[in-house]
């Protein structure tokens, strides 16, 4: 009786110690993947829409070549820069977080390729807007939702040069807004901004100058009829867990 008992035991403790290890595995991959901390390093991502999804707010001709040429370069780049290094098996998300040791080619590379895929995936047209979580979010960290708008629009009016301005998740949970220079991002050991990364522009010349020339402030201001707002509602419940 005592043996069965015992193997009984055994039996639960081994289907809970299962059930426990698959759950956890799959709060990790799952958590990776949302975060886009676990970004493919062997195939380049599709365009999650056309190249004329966005018209007229952001042209097909700069989307392609965006796309194309200069995210295609970013990628190719890192996974060169990687190989045959620590970094070649590690997620993109640890590789940030100590980008300071990893040297210049894996850190402009490697922002460049997520800072785009974040950047494409957030764009979309046809969402509603934030959702009720996210909106009280804003205006305990910003006032209102206009008060936000205009922040995040100046942050990506006045970077100066090449970069991108950011809305993240701190990590005391709460919102803010700010700008990285060039193709660092909020997940970067050397941004003074940290967080993870809810919502982003891209405020280099080669995301509007085709179709706005040297007009940035006019670009910030259409990029905000196509923001996807199903997928920042979403990030965003995904960085308050
Ligand atoms: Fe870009």
């Amino acid at each position: 009786m005592k043996s069965i008992n015992f193997v009984k035991t055994i039996a639960l403790v081994s289907i809970l110690s299962f059930t426990a290890l698959t759950t956890m595995c799959g709060q990790t991959t799952n958590s990776k993947t949302n975060t886009m901390e676990n970004l493919s390093l062997t195939e380049f991502p599709a365009l999650p829409y056309a190249y004329d999804a966005l018209e007229p707010y952001i042209d097909a001709r700069t989307m392609e070549i965006h796309y194309d040429r200069h995210h295609r370069a970013y990628f190719n780049n890192f996974v060169a820069a990687i190989k045959g290094t620590v970094y070649e098996n590690m997620p993109v998300g640890k590789t940030f977080a100590e980008i300071s040791k990893a040297g210049d080619a894996i850190r402009n590379n490697g922002g460049g390729y997520y800072n785009h895929v974040l950047y494409w995936k957030i764009m979309g047209k046809g969402s509603s807007g934030p959702s009720t979580e996210l909106s009280a979010a804003i205006d305990k960290a910003f006032g209102s939702f206009d008060k936000f708008k205009e922040t995040f629009s100046t942050a990506a009016k006045t970077r100066f040069g090449s970069g991108w301005a950011w809305l993240v998740l701190t990590p005391e949970k709460t919102l803010a807004v700010g700008s990285t220079p060039n193709q660092d991002n909020p997940l970067m050991d050397v941004s003074p901004l940290k967080g993870t990364p809810i919502l982003n522009i891209d405020v280099w010349e080669h995301a509007y100058y085709l179709k706005y020339q040297n007009k940035r402030p006019d670009y910030i201001e259409a990029f905000w009829n196509v923001i996807n707002w199903d997928e920042v509602n979403r990030l965003y419940r995904e960085a308050v867990k």
